[in-house]
């Protein structure tokens, strides 16, 4: 790690904890250390970045679940991959809903949509296969892990918690949620989804600014978030 990267103060990652409520608890046990570089690049980075003519993505596919703040799919453009880092496990139980009792965390539901090249279809009966890290950074083989079938309509829910951070190497990576998504015919999409406003998004090295959702808050405190994924 280069020891001229920005540096986040500690007040701007209290200040991200606070707006998602996961308080000191989380800052105390996302303290301890870590394995050096547990995310290496995969390099297998395939996306252009070239932004694709903006098609109307919800026309011909029907209007998503809720739409909170944001839209991943504005600019209608294949979703960009991401590292698919260490914690990968094949064959994760089949649930959309990985808060078990007593796991502790500020609540988040995700919803959006999987969509053909172009947005002119949905793509029923895919496969999105989710894992990531407790609210306290930490990953385990049986828990916050699980796939799901898209919907008839294209749509997908995920029922969880806003992941905490934890060290690579020096510094903190950003929350983040594990996907991949497979669908017949298509390539198979591996990528992270990342939060708007995390201190660590502007100095980690595997974010992709079109993986950053916005959050909206619930009146019961819980987050909402809305992510398209379209599928080269
Ligand atoms: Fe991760």
């Amino acid at each position: 790690m280069s020891s001229a990267r920005p540096r986040v103060s500690v007040e701007d990652r209290r200040r991200f904890l606070r707006a998602t409520s996961l308080g000191f608890a989380a800052i105390a046990l996302g303290c301890r250390g870590a394995p050096p570089n547990i995310e290496a690049p995969s390099g297998n980075d395939t996306a252009t970045g070239a932004p694709k003519p903006t098609t109307g993505a919800s026309t011909s596919a029907g209007d998503p679940p809720e739409l909170v703040a944001g839209d991943a799919t504005a600019e209608c453009r294949d979703t960009d991959d991401n590292i698919e880092g260490p914690y990968f496990k094949p064959k994760s139980p089949l649930r959309a809903d990985l808060v078990e009792s007593g796991m502790k965390g500020v609540r988040l539901t995700l919803r959006g949509r999987v969509l053909g090249t172009g947005c002119g279809v949905v793509l029923a009966g895919a496969v999105v296969d989710f894992w990531q890290a407790d609210a306290a950074g930490a990953y385990f083989d049986d828990k916050f892990r699980g796939h799901q079938i898209v919907q008839p309509d294209g749509t997908y829910e995920l029922h969880t918690v806003i992941p905490g951070h934890y060290l690579n190497g020096e510094q903190y990576r950003p929350a983040h949620v594990h996907v991949k998504v497979k669908a017949p015919g298509h390539p198979l999409l591996t990528t992270q989804l990342y939060f708007d406003g995390d201190p660590y998004n502007s100095i980690d090295p595997f974010i992709k600014k079109s993986l950053i959702m916005p959050l909206a808050s619930a009146a019961d405190g819980a987050k909402k978030a809305r992510f398209d994924f379209v599928l080269a």
